[in-house]
């Protein structure tokens, strides 16, 4: 017998969970830790207690919900995340958790034993939207970032990880390891769905390096201070954007860079800006070049500075090496696609996931559907639910295989 997911389950819980922190712009808002994340949370511990599932949350509030195996052993572990970018789509993060979750109420439909436990995990803070680094709760699992120093990450009003984690009551002490993880996710680009493949088999993740960066001249007034006597750190920010922008091109191999954020002061129309606050996101899938884009980012950042007669400043707040998963686990899924007939091809992933550093413990892959025009991160995010369903249908025939199973 072929166990399936229920679709329209599936797409319920997808809705309602997009009702949480739902934002005017029409998409939702449900940054790390905040109230939304918090209401979210609650809501999918009340579903997994439905299902009798052993809940746990450790020191950075990660949450893992089991379903018991035969053998008392590590168990299948599927997740990602539910905190989201500010005005993001609903299925980012949400489709792995609720697929996890759809796995569970399935393999509880068909009253199926697996010999190993199955686990549904909720990494906190994997946007770093609020908080950096990103992916902060799948790297302290890691334990390739300490839980002090993730603690002490605070957001633009200073408020800390440690006291919302306090506040939403979500730092618990429990841990848990498993024999090997799977996350489902939407593809977040276009590849996908320009190429109508209907499931990307992931052979693993791009570097991802952050800086948080400032740029300090002189404020002065708009109508009389000369050009040649102005120490503009709004120009000089403007000028490292399209500086940063060619510096991508001319690496090319896919390298992406990004100036995500930028923040001049004073901030009036007219007095010249004396200082700008900007973030920078680099990328690149192969290790050399990611090495290299990262000294090049930073020595460009100088090289403005000066050009413009700026005082600058840079920290890196996130540096996730590129990794490439478990070529078993990714031929697993492969096999599996090809078992439920959905046309596929191998990929890396492009967007930053918790399974970049999970592959980091235990055998690791991930499986993409396709996101209609590759939208991400903005409301107009959609992935079909028809695709939502193969996803999880995929996860489904990944963990039978995996946990060990008996009909
Ligand atoms: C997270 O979604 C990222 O790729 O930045
Ligand atoms: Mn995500
Ligand atoms: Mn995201």
């Amino acid at each position: 017998m072929t166990l399936k997911v229920d679709g329209d389950r599936l797409e319920k819980a997808l809705r309602e969970m997009g009702e949480v922190g739902a934002a005017p712009s029409g998409g939702v808002s449900r940054l790390a830790l905040s109230d939304a994340d918090r209401e979210a949370r609650d809501l999918l511990v009340s579903w997994f207690r439905e299902l009798d599932l052993e809940v746990k949350v450790d020191l950075i509030g990660n949450i893992f919900a089991t379903r018991r195996g035969r053998e008392n052993s590590e168990p299948v572990m599927m997740g990602s995340h539910i905190d989201t970018v500010k005005d993001a789509g609903i299925f980012d993060g949400a489709l792995g958790v609720l697929g996890a979750l759809e796995t569970m109420r399935a393999l509880d439909d068909a009253d199926v034993e697996t010999v190993r436990p199955v686990t549904a995990a909720v990494f906190t803070n994997e946007e770093g939207a609020r908080f950096q680094p990103d992916m902060m709760g799948s790297m302290v699992y890691a334990g390739e970032l300490g839980v002090e120093e993730a603690y002490a990450s605070s957001d633009d009003d200073g408020v800390t990880v440690k006291q919302e984690l306090d506040r939403i009551g979500y730092r618990g002490d429990d841990s848990l390891m498993p024999s090997c993880y799977l996350e489902l996710h939407v593809e977040q680009g276009p590849v996908l769905h320009s190429t109508r493949h209907r499931i990307g088999v992931v052979e693993g993740v791009q570097g991802i390096a952050w800086w948080h960066g400032c740029y300090l001249g002189q404020a002065n007034h708009a109508g009389t201070t000369p050009l040649e006597l102005r120490r503009d750190a709004l120009l000089g920010a403007s000028d490292l954007n399209v500086r940063l922008r060619s510096l991508a091109e001319e690496m090319g191999e896919a390298s992406v860079a990004t100036m995500g954020r930028l923040s001049p002061s004073p901030d009036v129309i007219n007095v010249v800006p004396g200082r700008a606050d900007f973030t920078l996101d680099f990328r690149q899938y192969a290790l050399r070049l990611f090495t290299e884009g990262k000294s090049r980012v930073e020595a460009l950042v100088q090289e403005v500075a000066e050009r413009h007669k700026l005082v600058w400043s840079l920290r890196q707040s996130a540096d996730a090496q590129p990794v490439r998963f478990d070529t078993a686990m990714v031929d697993l899924v492969e096999s599996k696609a090809r078992e439920l007939g959905l046309s596929n091809m191998r990929m890396p992933s492009g967007a930053g996931h918790d399974a970049q550093f999970i592959s980091h413990v235990c055998p690791t892959a991930m499986i993409f559907v396709p996101s209609i025009d590759g939208r991400s991160h903005c409301p107009e995010e959609l992935t079909s639910f028809i695709d939502c369903e193969n996803g999880a249908n995929m996860l489904l025939e990944c963990v039978q295989q995996l946990a060990g199973c008996r009909l």
